[in-house]
């Protein structure tokens, strides 16, 4: 390799973490079957039955390393303050010092495998590209289908800048020792690091999804949302979608819910009604910049989903379904006798002699359940039989709407529009969510602000951050060009916990109400908390069952949302002096409107 700067800082950090051999990836076919073919023999993994599943691979992770650790997520600005109130917080020397110590000699009798990856398509002007180092030839298989990884990204990166990644899964071999099924270290010594000054990412200790596919969350969204902060465009936890109406008008709408709140499913849905088409960009980050026209333009970062199963199947998302039908990663799911694999609300029974996640045999899938909440596929983009002919375009997507949206029981209407692009701001500073299985160490089912679903994933102050977001629009060369904003809720539920509306499929009758509205056709009711539909403008043709619980969806309780504004005072006020003058301004219109 040419790049000094890259030869050296893999030299140096060889020297520190002491593995028995380095090896680049390159990223080949070949090289990605001798991975597989290695972790089958060590016992790490097991290849599924090759006409069910052809090119998959099944994995168990340890109990203990399941999800994104939160409070042992860190943005080590220089100063505590700028890390601001939502972010756990070291100084970056102290951090350092801390992972130096973890790192010596923390690959010992592993491999050392350098990945180069390219955030975006490969070469194009919006992409980035990182350089990871780790030690879990797991890792290796994942970040080859959720970037663009190898040999090729050294060619266009040359001799330029990189994101340096560290990455070790904590638990070094002594001489003779046989490694465990799937190595990491305890919770309490896993750290995930990021320095937003340096743009450099350190990752300790766990094997498992954002902790360690580190072009994902870490990059992506936490180092690339302070890159956006400085440059002046945006890096959000968003799906992309493009989404075309009977008449073939195409419009494209990107979409932030916090994790396991249905980007995926949104990003990918079949519409129930017929002549509406929905094709993927992304199912989970959105690069965003100004183009020449004066409109903003979206890519995804990522070229492979790495997804939610349970509840995937080929009633809620068939795409999903196909898309992870081959050459696919499973995590956690369970595995049946026959060597394909099950989850919970896959669509069929189980098959007695399924084993589970934690590798016991059931006969039932009733109790402890079988599939982990948070069990993942990894599964290429491009076997994703909706995917957007423009999915790869460097120019990215002009977006047209943005949708912001949670997990609210009640309170939050089923689709509502912003009046402004501030008050939209609002609306995504904001947003609201019952928490899921997504993260370790959270009490699930209870309501807790997620704004802009960037919560665990802003590199910086959120209040900065919503200043940012305040100011797209002076800074955005055509304001009216800019993107309309509104909240989605799939998820409210009626007195006994059932939901009120169907959801999947059947999404696109809000989207189709948002898509009219953009084209100035449908009409929006003036409320106190934004444009809503009346209720007859949601086609619920094919599933009028479903009008009787309209009222309901569409309703904008006075009571509810006094607590509500109270909420969000408290919300707020972590935010103190840093709270941009325009939210609180929005939040003072709120309440006298009501
Ligand atoms: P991350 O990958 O964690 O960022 O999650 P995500 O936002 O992509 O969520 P995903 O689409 O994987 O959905 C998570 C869970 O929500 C799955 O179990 C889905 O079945 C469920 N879900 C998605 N859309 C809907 C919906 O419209 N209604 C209901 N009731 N559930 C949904
Ligand atoms: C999320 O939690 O939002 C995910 C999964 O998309 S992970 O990559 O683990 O962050
Ligand atoms: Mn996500």
């Amino acid at each position: 390799m040419s790049n000094q700067k890259l030869n050296a800082w893999v030299e140096k950090w060889a020297g520190i973490m002491k593995p028995e051999k380095v090896y680049w990836v390159n990223g080949s076919e070949e090289e990605n079957q001798r991975l597989f073919d290695e972790m089958v023999a060590s016992g790490m993994a097991i290849k599924l039955n090759d006409k069910k599943r052809p090119g998959s691979y099944y994995f168990q992770s340890d109990p203990s390393d399941v999800a994104r650790v939160e409070d042992r997520t860190f943005i080590c600005s220089d100063n505590e303050e700028d890390a601001g109130p939502t972010n756990y917080w070291k100084a970056p020397d102290e951090m350092k010092e801390i992972l130096l110590q973890k790192y010596e000699g923390c690959m010992k009798g592993r491999t050392m495998y350098v990945i180069p990856f390219s955030m975006g398509p490969l070469g194009s002007e919006i992409a980035q590209i990182g350089v990871q180092l780790t030690d879990s030839p797991y890792v290796v298989v994942n970040m080859r289908i959720m970037t663009r990884m190898g040999q090729a990204v050294l060619d266009v990166l040359g001799d330029g800048d990189f994101v340096p990644c560290l990455h070790s899964v904590g638990k070094p071999l002594q001489p003779g020792e046989k490694d465990v099924k799937w190595p990491c270290a305890p919770i309490s010594e896993k750290y995930i690091s990021h320095f937003p000054k340096t743009k450099e990412i350190w990752s300790y200790g766990s094997g498992y999804g954002g902790n360690a596919l580190l072009g994902k969350k870490c990059f992506a969204l936490r180092i690339a949302s302070k890159m956006a902060k400085e440059e002046g465009w945006l890096a959000e936890h968003m799906l992309i979608l493009g989404i075309t109406n009977p008449e073939g008008v195409k419009k494209y709408f990107a979409a932030a819910f916090p994790s396991a709140c249905g980007k995926t499913n949104l990003a990918m849905m079949v519409p129930s009604i017929p002549g509406w088409k929905v094709e993927t960009v992304g199912d989970d980050i959105a690069w965003m910049k100004f183009g020449k026209d004066g409109k903003l333009y979206a890519i995804n970062p990522e070229a492979g989903f790495f997804g939610v199963a349970p509840m995937t199947s080929m009633d809620t998302n068939p795409n999903a379904m196909l898309s992870a039908d081959k050459n696919t990663v499973f995590t956690n799911t369970g595995l049946t006798p026959d060597g394909d694999i099950w989850w919970e609300g896959i669509g069929v029974d189980m098959p007695k002699g399924t084993i589970d996640w934690k590798n016991n045999s059931r006969d039932t899938a009733e109790g402890e359940p079988v599939a982990h909440p948070n069990a993942r596929f990894t599964a290429p983009a491009s076997q994703c039989p909706a995917i957007d002919p423009k999915w790869e375009d460097p120019a990215g997507v002009p977006i047209e709407a943005i949708l912001f949206g949670g997990r609210r029981p009640s309170t939050v209407p089923l689709v509502q529009q912003a009046f402004s692009w501030p008050h939209g701001v609002f609306i995504g500073s904001v947003v609201g969510s019952e928490i899921t299985a997504a993260a370790i160490g959270l009490k699930t089912g209870t309501v807790r602000r997620d704004p802009f679903a960037m919560l665990p994933f802003c590199g910086y102050h959120m209040g900065d951050y919503f200043q940012h977001w305040i100011d797209i629009e002076k800074n955005s060369p055509d304001a009216s060009k800019l993107p309309g904003i509104f909240y989605v809720n799939w998820f409210r539920k009626d007195e006994s916990g059932k939901w009120l509306w169907p959801g999947y499929g059947d999404n696109i009758r809000v989207l189709k109400w948002i898509f009219e509205r953009l084209e100035g056709k449908a009409e929006g009711i003036k409320t106190a908390i934004g444009y809503l539909p009346k209720a007859e403008d949601i086609d619920v043709s094919g599933i009028e069952k479903t009008r009787e619980n309209l009222p309901e969806l569409l309703k904008v309780d006075p009571e509810k949302w006094k607590l509500e504004i109270a909420d969000i005072k408290e919300h707020y006020a972590k935010f103190g002096n840093k709270l941009p003058k325009a939210l609180n301004d929005e939040l003072t219109a709120l309440e006298a409107r009501f």
